[in-house]
This record gives C-alpha cells, structure tokens and sequence, in this order.
C-alpha cells in the first residue's frame, strides 16, 4: 500500500503511546483515522491535540478483549468513515515479575489485550475487508522482545510470540486478496506503558503475583523516557507499509539485531551449544553487541558499557522491580542454585 491520503485507518490502543504516534503520522499522511482505546483520559488527551489539528479524526472507547464491542466498533467505523483499508492492532499492556509467580490474572490480562485483542481485530475486520476489496493493509505492534526469552515477562512475551506467529500467517493467507501484513517490533518506546499494570488492569483479573508498585512504576517511567518517540516509530511503520516489508525492526541495524537473538535456538539444539551458549551469556558483551542494544534501548554506548559492567547487580535494585509478590513464599529472591 503506497497511497494513504483519503483511506481509513482504525488504530486499537490509538490514544496513547506508538497508536498515538501512527494516528498522527497517518493522519498527517491524509488518512481518515479512528482511535479505539480503552483509556477515556488517553481518548480526551488525544482528541484536544487532533481537534487543534482540524484533522478528521473519530474516537471510540474500546476494551480489545470484547467481541460484540469491537464488532460495534467496527460498524461505527463502516458508518463514520468506511471500512478500514488499514488495521493496526497495536492495544498493548505488560507486567513485570518471575515467570513462577504469574497469578491466572496476570496470564488472563496480558494474553487478553495483546494475543486475544489481536484475534478479536483479525476475527472482526478480515472478512469486512475482503468483501470491500481493493488494496488493504494490517499491521501489529508486536515487540523485539519477542527475539529472546522472558523470564520476567513470561505472558507478554507468549502473547507476542503467539500475535507474531499470528500475523506471518495471515501474512500467507491475505495475500492473494492484496491484503498485506506487517508486524512491526520496537524494543523501547517513549509511551505510558508503564502505568498500565497499575492503572490500567481491570480488577476482574484479581491479584498480581508480582511486585507492583509506585516505585516500580515510576523506575519503569524512568526506563521508557529513553524510548523511541512514537512518531517515529509511526514512520518507520509508513515506510514498511510502503515497501510491503513483513517484519519491521525499527532500527538502522534491525536486521542484524534479529540474526544475533534468533542465533540462541541454534545453541539450544544440543548440550554442547548449551555450555558455549551460557559461556557466551556470561562474558562481556562485544563492541558490537554493545552498539545494537545502545541503538534499541535508546541510550549512549557508554552506559551500554556501564550497565554491561553492572549487569548482575541491576537484578538486586532495592525498589524490588521485576520481582515478585512478597508473600509468594515459593519463589525465590536470590535464585542462585543451591
Ligand atoms: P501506551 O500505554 O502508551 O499505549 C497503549 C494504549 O493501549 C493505551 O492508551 C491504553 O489505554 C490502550 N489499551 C490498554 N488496554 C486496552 C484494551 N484492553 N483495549 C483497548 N485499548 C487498550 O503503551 P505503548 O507502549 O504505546 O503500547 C503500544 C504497543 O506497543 C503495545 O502493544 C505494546 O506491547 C507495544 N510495545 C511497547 C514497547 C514500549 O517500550 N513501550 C516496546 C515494544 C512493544
């Protein structure tokens, strides 16, 4: 898809963050666009900025977890602008803990929005866009996590794992109606993500199995300043629609960055790649492996280095972020093999 100017783009998790950095890319591009999110504040925030644009722009309130309402999204979609020629599932929400003490809750909420609300979009939305015809696109904001393990974003990163898989096949499938798909992976975005666990969790999920604090949340704040800013991310993901690029890594040396993390799979195979794969894990980092997370994370090589120096020791920070609750009894703080 190269023309955008005049098109429909209905954005999930577009109030906030990289939805809100595509909604204003794409707008600016001369797109249609409907914001669906399920913040009202994020939806009010959003809509003064587009209302001082002049821009038209829709708001809808959407949980991406439910079916009848995204179908009634999508038909006050059809009814505002039409049918969408670009889908961006992009609604998103993360928690940080051990994987051993993730509560049903915390699986039931991250799966939820990330993998569930993907579905949900892809259920409601394909057969519309087919049936309308012509060039269309999808796209999702996956994630670069999704390269490497996640020993304290286990849910998440199924989730994504899952919606990567989800998308490439789709990818396959739409193809021949000339519906492309992208899946677009950023590692740090500046957004509000990190809130989410702490404002943004319904209590229907119940208890957390993990540390969930203002302390934490504000040590995540912290984190996600370095972030891409989203408008960029928003161009990065214009030009791979325009390019009809599949995976978007959104980075110089993305490619690169995509080699050295998938390279684990082919250690993992025997016990031999095993013992090089940990002996390699605990070595310094290269130059070059330096240069690719200070790109992804967003800081200086020199605090690459630094942290790289540091690394054990960021997992004992006293605020307790990434850990678990207090009263799990079974899982370990200090996780040294006896
Ligand atoms: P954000 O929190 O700034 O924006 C996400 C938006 O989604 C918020 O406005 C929130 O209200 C909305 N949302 C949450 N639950 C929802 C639900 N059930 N239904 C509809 N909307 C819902 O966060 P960010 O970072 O912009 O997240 C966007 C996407 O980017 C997510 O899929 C996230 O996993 C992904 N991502 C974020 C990274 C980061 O560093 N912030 C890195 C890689 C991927």
């Amino acid at each position: 898809m190269k023309d955008f100017a005049g098109k429909v783009a209905f954005i999930t998790g577009g109030a906030s963050g990289a939805g809100l950095g595509y909604a204003q890319i794409f707008s600016e591009a001369g797109m249609k666009v409907v914001i669906a999110d399920f913040s009202q504040e994020h939806l009010d925030q959003a809509m003064a900025y587009f209302k001082e644009t002049g821009a038209p722009v829709h708001a809808i309130k959407l949980d991406v977890t439910d079916r009848e309402a995204t179908a009634a999204a999508a038909d006050e979609t059809e009814r505002v602008f039409g049918v969408p020629d670009l889908l961006i599932l992009n609604a998103g929400v993360n928690t940080f803990g051990p994987a051993e003490a993730t509560s049903y809750g915390d699986f039931d909420w991250v799966t939820g929005v990330n993998y569930g609300g993907v579905v949900n979009g892809l259920v409601t939305f394909v057969p519309r866009m087919i049936r309308a015809g012509g060039e269309r696109h999808i796209a999702g904001t996956v994630s670069f996590g999704v390269f490497g393990p996640g020993p304290i974003t286990a849910p998440y990163a199924a989730a994504k794992s899952a919606m990567l898989s989800l998308l490439e096949s789709y990818w396959v499938s739409l193809k021949p109606y000339g519906i492309g798909v992208s899946a677009i992976c950023p590692a740090n975005i500046r957004s509000k993500i990190y809130e989410a666990a702490l404002k943004g969790r319904p209590e229907k999920y119940g208890e957390t199995g993990f540390n969930v604090t203002e302390a934490t949340t504000k040590q995540l704040s912290a984190f996600h300043q370095n972030g891409m800013d989203p408008r960029v991310l928003g161009e990065w993901l214009k030009k791979g629609i325009e390019e009809g690029v599949f995976l978007i890594v959104p980075y110089e040396h993305g490619t690169r960055m995509v080699e050295l993390a998938m390279e684990r799979f082919k250690y993992y195979t025997t016990a031999e790649g095993i013992r090089a794969w940990e002996a390699k894990q605990a070595a310094p980092k290269t130059e070059e492996e330096l240069m690719l997370d200070a790109e992804h994370e967003g800081y200086s090589i020199e605090a690459a280095r630094e942290r790289d120096r540091h690394r054990g020791e960021q997992a004992n920070d006293d605020v307790g972020f990434g850990k678990a609750r207090a009263d799990l009894d079974w899982v370990e703080a200090d996780k040294k093999v006896k």
